[in-house]
């Protein structure tokens, strides 16, 4: 490579997760894996691009995803694929492609993997971020919407995330949706002149995507159009009711949100978003629903499924924003002041590996002030120094880095005398 090469930096709305946010965020995944575990989950990997046609009868046309937000490409094939924008589709196509409805119902699946969206970059909003998220598949009772409800919010206290609010709404099923579909209609043609072009090709893609329109006079308009939880067909009722039945019994607090709609067109009867208080603009932390009729949509047999996903950075963020970061450190440093004894006392560095504890040593030729600078500045709980002399009569020097207290002791007992 040339000498005093360009720098490139990362490319807009992404960003590099350096250390110690990145142990923050591994928190944040083992956190959700050990509750996903618990409640009977299994980790799934699909890749990181589908094929385009996935999302598009996936997620949806009329959605912005879609619409604007997908990185498509065409590969050497001419075949065109995008990077998967959201996790619910390419898990429900896995569902169909390996037959999963003949295993014990409902599979639950969970994942922790990279989202790509062409959104405008903002504190909170990134064109690439994580989710942790959960898809339970093959089941419509209510009690299963309450307790992925459950699942999640479990995550939240788990972890300690300020401000955390559960909002509700329902997307109804078909019987709910065709009348009422209408009834918006009516009313959306009534304000006709106040919408712009953007708000009119959503209407005739899906009137109900205009709910989620960022912009504030679409937003005022839809605050006094009719509510789809106002128009719910019988069954689509009854379900709701359980679900709130289900969660009072289990003590968690929501308030709900007729103009919720998500941003995905796969989206029936529940759906759901967690917000933090402690953040801006960009406040969910974490949102999901049912998608009943996603698995038929995609070529299996009618099948319902309800998920989540929850963004790993906004939950980093709001973790940042309350407490201090987690205390970083390894536990010992190893000083060998001698050259010529590195190599002697590299077995001694993999036993105290070996022996489960975090320990680094000097790769830079420092002296023996210079070594305990860095043992200091790299947070470690004890220096062990073995000299020339030390080294001849087989023992180390255990030094306290905090009291400054040292001690000696034999080599072959360090990992005893430093795990005990
Ligand atoms: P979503 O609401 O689009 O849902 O994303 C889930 C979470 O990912 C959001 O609540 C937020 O925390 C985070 N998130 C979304 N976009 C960004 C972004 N640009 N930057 C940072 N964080 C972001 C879904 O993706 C659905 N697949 C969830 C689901 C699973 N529904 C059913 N099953």
């Amino acid at each position: 490579m040339s000498a005093g090469g360009r720098r490139v930096a990362a490319p807009r709305g992404t960003r590099d997760v350096l250390p110690p946010e990145s142990s923050l965020r591994q928190r944040v995944i083992d956190v959700a894996r050990d509750a996903f575990e618990r409640y009977g989950y299994r980790r799934i990997v699909t890749p990181t691009f589908e094929e385009t046609g996935l999302f598009l009868r996936g997620v949806g046309e009329s959605t912005d995803v879609v619409r604007k937000e997908m990185y498509t490409f065409e590969d050497g094939g001419g075949r065109s694929l995008s990077l998967r924008p959201e996790g619910t589709a390419p898990v429900v196509r896995a569902f169909v492609q390996h037959g999963m409805h003949k295993q014990p119902l409902p599979v639950k699946l969970w994942y922790a993997a990279p989202m790509f969206r062409y959104e405008a970059p903002q504190a909170g909003r990134y064109r690439e971020h994580w989710q942790v998220g959960a898809e339970a598949i093959g089941s419509d009772d209510p009690l299963l919407d309450a307790e992925v409800i459950a699942l999640l919010d479990g995550i939240y206290r788990r972890l300690g995330v300020p401000g955390v609010r559960l909002t509700l709404g329902s997307m109804g099923d078909a019987e709910s949706r065709g009348p009422y579909r209408e009834r918006l209609m009516e009313y959306l043609e009534r304000h006709r002149g106040d919408l712009d072009e953007d708000a009119r090709a959503r209407m005739r893609l899906n009137p109900l995507r205009l709910f989620d329109a960022k912009d504030p006079r679409i937003a005022e308009i839809m605050r006094e159009a009719p509510k789809l939880l106002d128009h719910l067909s019988p069954a689509a009722a009854a379900h709701r009711e359980r679900v709130l039945e289900a969660l009072g019994r289990l003590g968690i607090a929501y308030e709900e949100d007729p103009t919720l709609v998500r941003g995905f067109d796969y989206y029936t009867m529940t759906v759901f978003e967690f917000v933090s208080d402690h953040l801006g603009a960009q406040s969910a932390v974490g949102g999901g629903g049912r998608y009943d009729g996603l698995v038929e949509g995609l070529g299996g047999p009618p099948t319902p499924g309800i998920g989540f996903g929850a963004g790993i950075e906004r939950i980093a963020l709001a973790l940042e924003s309350a407490a201090e970061p987690p205390a970083e450190g390894i536990d010992v440093y190893l000083a060998v002041p001698d050259p010529a004894l590195r190599l002697d006392l590299l077995p001694v560095l993999e036993r105290l590996r070996e022996g489960g504890l975090r320990c680094d040593s000097d790769l830079r030729g420092r002296s023996m002030k210079a070594m305990m600078r860095h043992a200091a500045s790299l947070g470690a709980r004890h220096a062990v120094i073995v000299g020339p002399r030390e080294h001849e009569a087989g023992v180390a020097t255990i030094r306290d880095m905090e009291r400054g207290e040292q001690r000696q002791v034999p080599l072959g007992d360090l990992v005893q005398e430093l795990t005990g």
